[in-house]
């Protein structure tokens, strides 16, 4: 057995992996039969995720102590979904989470499932620059997919995202970290190092979020001579999420409105979106009614759990 131990997350977590199945239950059930469908996870982790919490207390009348508990992934969550999905594929750049990912495929032996260790960004160019992903569908085998794309941070690079909308036939989930984004965006223009310049340019797939969030002005002297730039982001959080929206609308027909998923008291410290770029109209109609359903339905869920919280972390 691969060790599946991953700490990771929190109560978001839950709502982000309960949409995800959501809308895949809505996926195989609406187009499985007529379509050969793939789910496609290129950061699955170990298929599990591990929290810990507080048990006991006064109601429990036990010692308050802190326990570990298991709780599925998205791996393991595609995997027992119903309608199934006919082809999984999974990967993770570590290579302990690959191990585990492995681990649980073998239990699954009559499944076409299998691991792609390694970078995801490599794992998802590769897969989608070949047939059937590239070839227009052809005799009784049509393939789609549901893409989920669950970095850490920034690690999505915008030459994936543009390969997946250039295949025209996937569905993709993609977890935006606001959070992260927003932390690289300097509040002074000076500050702003060639590293953050870049991790910047692959979210927003354009350099022009510099002016567009920033107002630049000539540079001046300190007064030793040195060139300064004085001037200091104008773009609120709220905008720069606006701008990432229209920047993935550049390359995706579809783009839903944001799940936000709060973090302790960031309330938008992720935003998951679906990504669609189906040319044929009836299809964009049923992934914008079912992204639409499950946005709904687990914001409602997110504020709930916020709430429960009192927002605190
Ligand atoms: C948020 S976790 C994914 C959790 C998983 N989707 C689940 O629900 O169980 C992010 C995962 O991405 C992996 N990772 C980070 N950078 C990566 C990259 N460039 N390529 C592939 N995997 C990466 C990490 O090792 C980690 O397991």
């Amino acid at each position: 057995m691969g060790d599946s131990r991953h700490e990771f997350g929190g109560d978001w977590t839950e709502v982000k992996l309960e949409a995800i199945s959501a809308y895949s239950k809505f996926f195989t059930g609406a187009i499985g039969g007529i379509f050969d469908l793939w789910y496609v996870d290129p950061f699955a982790g170990t298929g599990e995720r591990t929290a810990k919490e507080q048990a006991g207390g006064l109601f429990d009348q036990q010692p308050l102590s802190t326990i570990e508990r298991q709780y599925p992934g998205s791996a393991a969550r595609a995997l027992a979904l119903k309608p199934p999905f006919d082809h999984l594929r999974f990967g993770d750049a570590k290579r302990r989470h690959a191990k585990a990912l492995q681990a649980l495929v073998a239990l699954h032996p009559t499944r076409d499932a299998s691991v792609i260790p390694g970078d995801a960004n490599h794992f998802i160019q590769k897969m989608f620059s070949e047939p059937p992903w590239t070839a227009p569908d052809r005799g009784a085998v049509r393939s789609r997919a549901l893409v989920f794309l669950d970095p850490y941070g920034m690690e999505v690079k915008w030459r994936t995202l543009e390969v997946l909308a250039a295949s025209k036939k996937a569905d993709v989930w993609f977890l935006a970290n606001l959070k992260a984004a927003v932390q690289q965006l300097s509040h002074k223009h000076g500050m702003l190092t060639e590293e953050k310049r870049a991790a910047l340019c692959e979210y927003f797939g354009t350099p022009h979020w510099e002016e567009r969030f920033y107002e630049l002005h000539k540079d001046e002297s300190d007064l030793f001579g040195n060139p300064t730039n004085s001037s200091r982001r104008q773009a609120t959080k709220q905008e720069v999420a606006l701008f990432h929206k229209e920047c993935l609308g550049t390359i995706f027909c579809y783009v839903s409105n944001p799940l936000p998923l709060a973090v302790g008291s960031i309330d938008d410290y992720f935003l998951l979106y679906c990504l669609s770029n189906n040319s044929t109209p009836a299809a964009r109609n049923l992934i914008h009614k079912g992204a639409d359903w499950v946005i709904r339905r687990y914001k409602q869920a997110s504020h709930h759990r916020s709430a429960l919280r009192g927002g605190g972390q």
